[in-house]
Formats: structure tokens, sequence, C-alpha cells
């Protein structure tokens, strides 16, 4: 194990490790987006073509990644994404993202979704932690929720808004994934070619969504129980019931899953503490636009007063901090971490963590940045436009046309 890690350089890494560790249907469940997954990968997308532009010359021997969340201190500026269902891939894998969360100094957010309960989040971490709560149909099990969170030390809510309906996962569908899950002929040799896996499911039973078993009709039984989830989610959620929420929870509040501007302006209106700028890790819209190329706007139209996150597709320090220059206050990172607690358990999802703040100190470094407040727009050249890139395609046609003309004339030359 010790050596696999050291083995390991980058959070990639533990996507091909988990490849190998994971049963298909299960990876492809993890790793994958809605229909053509193009909001998947443009999140990384919009990442690649934005460009540090460095400055020199500055003392850069000890950079400082401190800073303040929702107005308490962490060792860098990533929280913990909320990430439902990971003990399917991972035995107390919610536990040991947690955990490592919380050794690593920085905010967890415990789905509601989760494998793991409220209760046993609280025990197994005494970082800081954040509840995040799905609109649900029946308000009675929402506000127990919220009050179980609260009882438990959970200091923040984020409340998820992009998932008034699930997205159409396609991999799911060929790899007949489903929830409820069950073995069928078709993932059964999947799960076959996994043998550790599947003996654990058969002798362990299949994970349950803890805080949620009242949704199923039957107590904590498996069978039923993620449909009944699905279909407890409430898409007549709106604006009032947020309001309704605001004055309910009295600690920060937070909403993930917005991309207008104009969406981040109402949530600040109402009161609410800060927003998360995210499509759910291109799970739900398809073709819905990255969560990067939404940052600047977003933060411009809220101002200061308001904490404004991003999430999606954030995979290395430098990702980090162009979402800082972008006017982030911080990131959320999921799937790596996911990744890392199946490879490894806590320990991988403490090497992700340290992988992660390595490459961040590094980055600041190289960019000339002595202290995260000092990271400004400056930093960042912007993306490749769509007129840039349009003159660039002009270009590069140009010179294929070029080149095609030479070598006619040379074809003729050797004809002639
Ligand atoms: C998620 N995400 C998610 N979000 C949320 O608000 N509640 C949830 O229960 C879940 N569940 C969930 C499960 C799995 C397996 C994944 C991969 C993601 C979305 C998550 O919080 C986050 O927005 C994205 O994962 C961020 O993108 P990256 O870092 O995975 O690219």
């Amino acid at each position: 194990m010790v050596d696999l890690l050291a083995r390991t350089f980058n959070v990639d890494d533990f996507e091909s490790l988990a490849r190998k560790v994971l049963p298909r249907p299960v990876f492809d469940f993890y790793a994958g987006g809605a229909e053509d997954e193009r909001t998947l990968r443009a999140n990384r997308q919009a990442f690649e073509v934005m460009g540090l532009a460095p400055r020199v010359l500055v003392d850069v021997s000890a950079p400082n990644t401190q800073v303040e969340l929702l107005g308490a201190g962490v060792s860098m500026p990533v929280v913990v994404a909320p990430m439902g269902a990971v003990g399917f891939g991972c035995r107390k894998g919610d536990e040991a993202i947690a955990a490592a969360a919380a050794a690593a100094g920085i905010p967890y957010i415990l789905s509601s979704t989760a494998t793991a309960s409220i209760e046993t989040i609280a025990s197994v971490s005494s970082g800081r932690k954040w509840f995040q709560l799905y609109p649900l149909k029946r308000a009675d099990l929402m506000w127990r929720l919220v009050d179980r969170a609260r009882a438990a030390g959970f200091e923040a809510l984020v409340i998820t808004v992009d998932v008034p309906v699930g997205g159409k996962r396609e991999r799911d569908l060929h790899n007949d994934f489903a929830m409820p899950f069950r073995f069928t002929a078709r993932n059964l040799s999947a799960f076959a070619m996994r043998p550790k896996w599947a003996a654990g499911m058969l002798m362990q039973g299949v994970p349950v969504m803890e805080n949620l078993k009242e949704l199923a009709p039957e107590g904590s039984k498996a069978a039923g129980l993620a449909s009944s989830v699905g279909a407890g989610f409430d898409c007549g959620f709106t604006w009032q019931h947020l309001a309704e929420l605001r004055r309910r929870w009295h600690g920060p509040l937070l909403v993930k899953g917005v991309l207008h501007p104009s969406d981040a302006a109402q949530a600040k209106a109402l009161g609410c503490d800060g927003v998360i700028v995210s499509n759910h890790g291109g799970r739900q819209l398809d073709s819905g636009v990255s969560a990067l190329s939404c940052l600047a706007d977003i933060v411009d139209q809220v101002g200061s007063g308001m904490e404004v996150y991003m999430d999606g597709g954030v995979r290395r320090g430098s990702d980090i901090v162009k979402a800082l220059a972008r006017g982030a206050k911080g990131v959320l990172m999921g799937r790596p971490l996911l990744f890392g607690a199946c490879v490894a358990g806590q320990p991988g999802a403490e090497r992700v963590l340290a992988i992660l703040k390595d490459e961040l100190l590094r980055t600041l470094q190289l960019c000339g940045v002595a202290e995260l407040a000092a990271i400004s727009s400056e930093l960042v050249q912007q993306p490749c436009t769509s007129s840039s890139q349009a003159s660039s395609t002009t270009h590069h046609h140009h010179l294929l046309n070029r080149h095609f003309a030479i070598a006619s004339r040379d074809t003729t030359h050797t004809q002639a």
C-alpha cells in the first residue's frame, strides 16, 4: 500500500488505479457524466485553455495557503465536495474521506445521500463539517435532517439546487447500474471480474443511504431505497422554499449548483452566505456551461458580502490558483478524493490532498505569489475566446491551403 501511494504523483493517478480496483459499472457511475459528457469535459477544458502569467523576483520562500472560509481558518482553500453512494466503491469510504479532510485541515461536506450517517461522520471527524441537503418532498424529514446536522455540530448547510430531476447517465444505462442496485445477467460478469469487491457486497450487503432510510418503504432494506430517494426529491422547490430554509437555519447557508449571475444575486438577496458555482461535475444537465467560465460574472454580480465557491474539474494546484484568480473564495473537489479512498482508504484520500497542497504551493512560488490575497485576475490570461479561436482556425486553414497549394505545384512539377 505504501509503495502504491509512493508511486502516485498527481491526482489523476488515482483515477487510473481506481479503474483497476472497481467493477466497471461502479467506476463509470463515479467517473461519468450525463448524456454526451460535454459538460464533464468542458469543466476540464476551461482550466486547460486558461494560462497563468507569472511574476518574478518576489520572495516566495514561504507562501501561505491558509485562508478563512465562512469565518474560520483552513489550511488551503479546498473543501471536500458532497458525494453520495461512496460506500459502493469503498466500505467506510465516507468516514475515510471525512477523516482525511480533518487531518488536512479543510472542511468536509457530507451528502444527504451518503452511505454514512450524520452522527457517524461527527464521531470520526473532529474537523469542520458542513451538511449538504437535497430538497425533499417529505418536508418533515428534511427538517429532521437539518436538526440532526445542527445537533451533531455541522456548522454550515449546503442546499443543492441542480437536481430537480436526475441527469441522464448513459454509462449507467449501458452497464445496467441502477438504483436500487441489483445483480443482473448483463452486469454480473463485470462484478465477477472484481471478486474482492463482489465478495464484500455479498457478505456485508449493499450499502444504504444512511440519512434517507426513512424514505425507504421498509426501514433500511436496500431494495427500493435509492429509487424511493430519487422519487423523494422535490422538483417544486423554489425561491420561497429557500427563503424558509434561510429563516429556519441560523448558521451559514450555501446554495450549490448556481451558474447564472441573477440566481447568485437572488440567493444573496435572500441572505444566503455563499454560492457554489457548479454543474454537479457534469452529472446533471449536459451541454451546461463549465463552472469556471461562469465564475467571474457571478463574482462581479454579487460583489463582496457573499462567498463564491466553484467545483468541477479541479485536478491540479494550478487549477485552484486559476479559480481564485477568477474570484473564487475556494474550490470543492469531488471525484479524486473518492478514487483516493477506493484505492487506499483514508491514506489514499490524504495522499490526494497532500499532492494537491504541494502543487498549490509550488504553483504559487512559480507565479511569484507569496499569499493567496495577492492573487488577482492579472494572473490569468483570458482563455481563447470564440473570436480568437475563430481567427486561429482561419490562420490554420490559411496554412493548410498554402501547404496544399505548394504540394500540388510540386506534384505538377514532378509530373511535368
Ligand atoms: C456527486 N455530487 C454530489 N453533489 C451534491 O450536492 N450531492 C450529492 O449527493 C452528490 N453526489 C455525488 C456523487 C458522485 C459519485 C459524484 C462524482 C458527484 C457532485 C459533487 O458534489 C461535485 O459537484 C462534483 O463532483 C465536482 O466535480 P469533480 O471535482 O468531481 O470534477
